[in-house]
């Protein structure tokens, strides 16, 4: 309501008004009341405050490489601190394009590079520009939880799925086919995965990929822990396979490889019909990833040699051992992971007749002694709602162990204190 009209004098030119102040309720404008948080959340917040060791975040807290560090410091400080271009600064699309020829066998060209903000922001742009509203997306469960959020999000797209099933993770490929339709614009896979540590094989890949080019549907993989495979299986990336490079955009990240997180570097490698739309996205949403630290990851890739990345993988390997034993000798039953960096294990012969969310929260962290509680991450986080509560799909834990072996030692004996 008006109450009151203002002229300072000023001529016709200076005319407001003010009106009485109404109840104002700044959060009935909010498109979302509730965003519902992870359990993950929730475990975190719980372990800080009882004490004990957190194994739920994917966080990796390892040391990122010194070049990687120098690299960002020397950028900054020779003022390379404005925007980049939108898809990267050209000496990190140049040090990509090299590794994603080599390590990937990727056919592709400094066309088809561009550095992302995380390889979140890769799929952030993958989304915005292909997904129309009714499109259907198909994805491997169990799954990455921001897979599921960033395609949500972006209220267009309903999400299929394809069960993996434990131990060894693998999938039916009728399921798998039967689940593309004429509304599915693509399917996403993550390879190696995460929460499974799935490592899709060629004859698995080839697969996907022969059953989507028939149809016209294009395929996204997440490889972000693609140097993470175990006990000599490879690391093979689809856009390398015969026939799959036109219909396929990698996405990828050095969050992991170099224990950065926080930087925000990513990539995607897309086929050159596509790529300015992604650019363009990636643009008009975040402007550019961020420059200093684009600088650091590419003097990483230009100078840590091959025995850096065989290193984490046997330090990886020796951690994979530290917690599974662990877990095992606690009660769990435990599927050794083909890669990546967390372990799958399942509660029901430990704790049978509770739910996943009852041994992570309960069991591990409430119950514990003061000190010794253990975070991991019930099933309910990786999987849509369908089978949250089913059983035979939902009573596993997810533990990250990318942790000083010293944390994890620390685990197993906390673990091992479970028995007691
Ligand atoms: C499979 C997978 N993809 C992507 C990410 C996030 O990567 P980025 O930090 O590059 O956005 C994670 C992080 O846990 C992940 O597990």
């Amino acid at each position: 309501m008006v109450t009151s009209f203002l002229d300072h004098g000023q001529g016709p030119a200076a005319v407001s008004w003010v009106e009485e102040p109404t109840a104002f309720d700044i959060r009935s404008l909010l498109t979302r009341q509730e965003l519902q948080q992870p359990a993950l959340r929730q475990v975190t917040l719980k372990v800080a405050e009882k004490g004990g060791i957190n194994l739920s975040q994917g966080t990796c807290i390892l040391p990122t490489p010194e070049v990687v560090l120098e690299g960002a410091a020397e950028a900054m400080r020779a003022g390379e601190n404005r925007y980049s271009p939108a898809d990267g600064v050209p000496r990190l699309r140049r040090a990509l394009l090299t590794k994603l020829r080599s390590f990937n066998s990727i056919p592709c060209e400094l066309g088809n590079v561009a550095v992302t903000s995380g390889s979140t922001g890769a799929l952030e742009s993958v989304c915005r520009s292909f997904l129309t509203k009714g499109d259907e997306v198909v994805l491997f469960e169990p799954s990455y939880p921001y897979h599921r959020n960033v395609i949500e999000r972006s209220e267009k797209a309903t999400i299929k799925v394809v069960p993996l099933r434990a131990p060894d993770w693998g999938f039916d490929i009728d399921e798998f086919t039967r689940a593309l339709t004429p509304r599915t614009k693509f399917v996403l896979i993550c390879n190696p995965g995460n929460p499974t540590g799935k490592v899709f094989s060629s004859e698995e890949l080839l697969a996907i990929g022969t059953a989507c080019r028939r149809r016209g549907v294009l395929c996204v993989t997440d490889e972000v822990y693609e140097y993470i495979t175990f006990d000599g299986r490879p690391h093979v990336s689809l856009a390398s396979l015969p026939g799959m490079y036109d219909h396929t955009i990698t996405i990828g990240s050095y969050s992991k490889t170099f224990a950065i997180t926080g930087w925000r570097i990513g990539y995607l490698c897309a086929p050159a019909g596509v790529y300015h739309n992604l650019r363009a996205e990636a643009d008009q949403v975040y402007i550019c990833p961020p420059t200093p630290a684009q600088h650091g990851v590419a003097k990483g890739l230009e100078k840590l040699a091959p025995k850096y990345y065989k290193d984490q993988l046997e330090s990886y390997t020796r951690k994979r051992k530290i917690l599974c034993d662990a877990l095992e000798t606690a009660g769990f039953a435990v599927c050794r992971p083909q890669g990546a960096y967390y372990v799958i294990a399942s509660t029901s012969s430990r704790f049978p007749g509770l739910t996943s969310e009852e041994v992570a929260l309960d069991m591990l962290i409430d119950r514990a002694p003061p000190g010794a509680a253990i975070g991991a991450v019930p099933a309910s986080d990786f999987l849509g709602r369908q089978v949250i509560g089913d059983p035979a799909r939902s009573n596993f834990l997810r533990f990250c162990f990318a942790m000083p072996d010293e944390m994890l030692e620390q685990a197993a004996v906390l673990l091992k204190g479970l028995n007691a």
